[in-house]
């Protein structure tokens, strides 16, 4: 692994650049600030290495960026409505960054602070531990809460995440990736083929809040069981398409649970052959297809990053779960252990 500046936020802290490599010179950035992942190099079926992922040449675009690019998103991956939720009959307010609701833990999420990065290789694959104390209070959510994120680089060329958290106050808790992936490395991913192991999704309000149904997909846009073109229904006169402005929506996930990771969505770019899939123990995946990137960003070397120019797959709980009792708990008790697992796997095809 190696080190490097990353440039300086406002405030003149500097960040740092962590570079793992595999054996096959597959090479996945990441920087302490926001727990973000920087880029993701991996080659085509010819072996040509391009960058799989939008972001920003320093640290600089991070903090003052609105899009998330590979940030590690908490205290609460999504959206909670009206930026309020309840336990156990005490009622607690959210800072709102999203209309009246908030989104991906508020003004300052995990995305917006540096994380205590440690380089605990050893004698296995590249890999970096990033650690973060949440204070109680924290936008609004109760609970001191220590998070730690641990990123793997494997020579199988999978980025293994393991998230892990505990709180000395029950508390809520979702957390996820949000990298913006582009298997071709430009253009957009309308012709990237997409397969979810999902029989159902949660169809939200405009406000882009769960109704707290769980809809099937058969016979919808939102049938991902065989191989699609994201852009083949994309801009079906469905309304929850309408509502997302394209996908912007949690699918429910087939797996069973098991603790183990399971396969949840798999993508291909049949062009270059580069081929990502998606395993976790999440009971949810958000898949986003970039509906508010509109070229005004300029990311690495000013590229603009336009409409559909990447996808996210974030796993996760549902959006809203404190305020959706029927969704999985993503409630978290003093002396637990919160863990959860995502892998990114890289091959060709
Ligand atoms: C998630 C949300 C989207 C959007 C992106 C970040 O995918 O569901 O609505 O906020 O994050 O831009």
């Amino acid at each position: 692994m190696t080190q490097q500046e990353f440039g300086k936020t406002a405030d003149g802290r500097a960040a740092s650049l962590y570079t793992l490599t595999n054996k096959h010179g597959v090479q996945v950035a990441i920087t302490n600030f926001g727990g973000t992942v920087v880029s993701i190099k991996i080659p085509d079926r010819q072996g040509n290495f391009v960058d799989v992922t939008h972001g920003y040449d320093d640290v600089g675009g991070y903090a003052g960026g609105k899009a998330y690019f590979g940030a590690t998103v908490g205290r609460y991956g999504n959206r909670i409505a009206h930026g309020e939720f309840a336990i156990d009959g005490v009622k607690y307010t959210l800072a709102k960054n999203d209309g009246d609701n908030t989104l991906h833990g508020g003004i300052i999420g995990f995305n917006k602070v540096f994380w205590d990065a440690k380089d605990v290789t050893g004698s296995g694959p590249a890999s970096l531990q990033l650690d973060y104390l949440s204070k109680d209070g924290e936008e609004g959510f109760p609970g001191n809460l220590r998070v730690r994120v641990v990123f793997t680089l494997t020579d199988a060329n999978e980025l293994k995440i393991v998230y892990s958290a505990t709180t000395d106050k029950k508390t809520v808790l979702n957390l996820t990736n949000h990298t913006y992936f582009n298997l071709a490395g430009s253009g957009t991913i309308l012709d990237e083929e997409l397969t979810l192991a999902a029989d159902k999704f949660t169809p939200v309000d405009k406000g882009l809040i769960p109704t707290g149904e769980l809809r099937p997909v058969a016979g919808t846009a939102f049938d991902f069981h065989k191989p699609t073109a994201i852009g083949s229904r994309i801009g079906n006169d469905e309304e929850q398409l309408k509502f997302g402005h394209g996908y912007d929506h949690n699918w429910v996930l087939d797996s069973p649970g098991s603790g183990k990771p399971t396969l949840a969505a798999t993508v291909v770019d049949p062009k270059s052959g580069r081929k990502l899939e998606v395993w976790t123990t999440e009971p949810g995946i958000q898949f986003y297809t970039g509906n508010f990137l509109d070229g005004s960003i300029h990311g690495k070397g000013g590229t603009p990053y336009v409409l559909r120019s990447a996808l996210c797959l974030e796993t996760q709980h549902f959006p809203d779960s404190p305020n959706h009792p029927s969704f999985p708990t993503t409630e978290l008790l003093p002396g637990a252990k919160f863990t959860s697992e995502t892998i990114f796997k890289f091959s060709t095809q």
